[in-house]
């Protein structure tokens, strides 16, 4: 299946950027903008700024930048396909897929294939010389021969084309599995290189497809260049589900039967930590977020899910989504808690009897938000505590049972203390939507190079704010600076600020791309924009570039070998225009001089 055009543009249009990364870190309105600290780097001031209007994410300390898509992707380790789709099912939308032209009916074929690959993979990595590293990595992550054979475990050769070519696979095989693909020069290739495999079943014990490790870099032998993934896992195919396969559930599924409870973690790993752990019931998803069908697989088996996610895991993003079906399922969903930053797997090889606890005392998911709330809150204050109610409350009111919701406003009246009633009226009154602060955002350091002409960038800031109030004040004569250029004439056309994004990128004009971004990214000035303001910035630009062109002119009579009285004519024009600025015809001479400058700039600057 492909996406259908336009499906990106629409899924950002319904999405709410905002309120999407307001999951994740705390955003503080400044104008248009937001601002809070950088997910993506320890900070303590904000340097992280989000532009509502344009759906875009700038960090002025660690450049990350994006949108809704991108924000997906960072976060959650999402390819393309898999974030829009998360973005679309969170603003309730269905995606338009068009039926791929790939091949379908070979389905047995694949599957031969894959189970093939599979064992080559596995073979590979127990007996071939080029696999001592990895099997060294795997040694000291406590695997031990067991371990590599139960998980099927393997390794991809570090060569291009070695199962392709040992297998002589055709281009369907390779397309219809994801094990390869014909390359640029027409050649077949591997989809995973010098990668440690871990393989995917189906329920039945089925090889479906594979997910790739690469090994930690040697020390001293840091890679240059772009960092490779940590993980590849094999593309959505005919035999092969993302939305609905869970790794490890052939494995589990015995005891998730005989127990009704599965455990779901985030990784490969985590699994396999788990069955080592002696808590043979885990799975996981395969680089996607939990879905409805995931649920349902579930549903089938087990009546208690626990998610066993690391202690970064708010929560906050499934909580609609876990109630609807913890009803339409009628499951339990609980939740384990660990350390921050903490995951099963590292928890597991620090201490498993920690593990072990960790699922017997997840909470039920409800619990967990509310504790988390209180527990980050400062409740030795009347202000933190009515704030931390607040907090609570909002989570309370997500969960559909009347009689569970007025226990847990029972929890938080006392630890806040508070009277109950209090809170079942405030849970009954819809929250004010503008709670959120607003703040003065201080400029980051460095934002923005202002040393290479400062009324230019203001500007250019201008037309990002105030795209109305500058339509047409400025031409592009006012910006010497080539990248100042490139953006002045992107904003003046009226193209959307991610489309002139994406097109910057695609002709190499990363510079002006990544100013654009900044200036969407740039706290907006406090006050609004005036018209005088703005006349003002025109005038300046003005001047500045009638000084630019005057001091062009021994260089143009130079290099373009201009007459004499040619370059004096100029001169003479520049000046005559330039001393009626200050005098009652000011209207006209501006008109006439921006005009001039045009035509210079057209007739002497390429
Ligand atoms: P983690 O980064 O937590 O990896 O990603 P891990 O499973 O703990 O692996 P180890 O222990 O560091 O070796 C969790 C899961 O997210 C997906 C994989 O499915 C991984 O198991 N992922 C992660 C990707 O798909 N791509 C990536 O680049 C990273
Ligand atoms: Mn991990």
């Amino acid at each position: 299946m492909a996406i259908a055009d336009g499906e990106k543009e629409r899924v950002l249009a319904a999405t709410d950027i905002v309120n999407l990364i307001s999951e994740r870190t705390g955003l503080k309105r400044s104008g248009s903008r937001w601002v809070g600290l950088c997910p993506f780097h320890n900070e303590r001031t904000g340097s992280f700024y989000v532009n509502a209007n344009e759906g875009r994410y700038y960090c002025f300390g660690c450049h990350q930048k994006g949108d809704a898509i991108e924000w997906v992707r960072q976060t959650q380790h999402f390819d393309f396909v898999d974030a829009l789709r998360y973005l679309a099912d969170k603003a309730g939308l269905t995606l338009q897929e068009t039926e791929s032209t790939g091949p379908t009916r070979n389905r047995k074929g694949y599957l031969e294939a894959m189970d093939k690959a599979v064992s080559w993979y596995h073979d590979q990595l127990l007996t071939s010389p080029d696999a001592a590293a990895a099997r060294g990595y795997l040694r000291s992550r406590g695997y031990d021969g067991e371990t590599v054979r139960r998980f099927q475990l393997g390794w991809a050769p570090d060569e291009w084309d070695k199962l392709a070519t040992t297998f002589d696979l055709s281009a369907d095989i390779l397309d219809g599995t994801g094990l390869g693909f014909i390359n640029a020069r027409g050649r077949k290739q591997d989809f995973l290189r010098a990668r440690i495999i871990f393989p995917i079943f189906d329920p039945s014990g089925k090889p479906i497809a594979v997910g790739g490790r690469i090994l930690p870099p040697a020390p001293g032998h840091e890679p240059s260049g772009r960092p490779e993934p940590k993980y590849k896992n094999s593309p959505e195919t005919v035999i092969y589900s993302k939305r609905k396969t869970l790794y490890g559930l052939n494995w589990a599924k015995d005891d998730v039967v005989r127990t009704g409870e599965i455990i779901v973690c985030e990784g490969y790993t985590d699994v396999i930590a788990f069955f080592n752990a002696g808590l043979p019931r885990a799975v996981a998803t395969c680089g996607t977020a939990l879905a409805e069908d995931h649920f349902r697989t579930m549903r089938n088996f087990a009546s208690r899910i626990v998610l066993a996610y690391d202690g970064d895991f708010a929560g906050q993003n499934a909580a609609a989504a876990v109630y609807q079906w913890e009803k339409s399922h009628d499951v339990e969903v609980r939740v384990a808690k660990f350390p921050t930053g903490v995951d099963p797997a590292e928890l597991a090889q620090r201490d498993p009897e920690a593990l072990r606890e960790a699922i017997s005392s997840a909470t039920p998911f409800l619990q967990f938000r509310v504790e988390r709330a209180l527990a980050s809150a400062s409740l030795d204050t009347a202000e933190g505590r009515a704030r931390a109610a607040e907090g609570a409350v909002a989570m309370i009111a997500e969960h559909p049972s009347d009689l569970v919701r007025d226990q847990y406003l029972q929890v938080v009246a006392d630890r806040c203390r508070l009277d109950v009633d209090r809170l079942r009226k405030m849970m009954s009154s819809p929250r004010p939507a503008a709670t959120r602060e607003f703040v003065e955002a201080p400029v980051p350091q460095g934002a923005i190079d202002l040393s290479q002409n400062r009324a230019a960038v203001n500007a250019l800031l201008a037309m990002v704010n105030e795209p109305d109030l500058t339509d047409g004040r400025f031409v592009a004569a006012y910006f010497s600076v080539p990248e100042h250029r490139v953006v002045f004439e992107s904003l003046a056309s009226g193209e959307l600020v991610r489309t002139a994004i994406d097109r910057l990128e695609s002709i190499g004009e990363t510079g002006a791309a990544d100013l654009l971004e900044r200036l969407v990214a740039y706290p907006e000035p406090p006050s609004d924009v005036t018209d005088e303001a703005i006349d003002e910035m025109a005038d300046h630009l003005l001047r500045q570039a009638c000084r630019s062109a005057l001091g062009d002119i021994p260089r143009l009579v130079r290099e373009q070998a201009l007459a004499g009285d040619e370059a004096a004519a100029i001169v003479a024009d520049v000046q005559h225009y330039v001393g009626l600025l200050d005098s009652p015809q000011r209207l006209d001479a501006t008109h006439a001089l921006i005009e001039w400058l045009v035509g210079f700039d057209e007739a002497y600057r390429p």
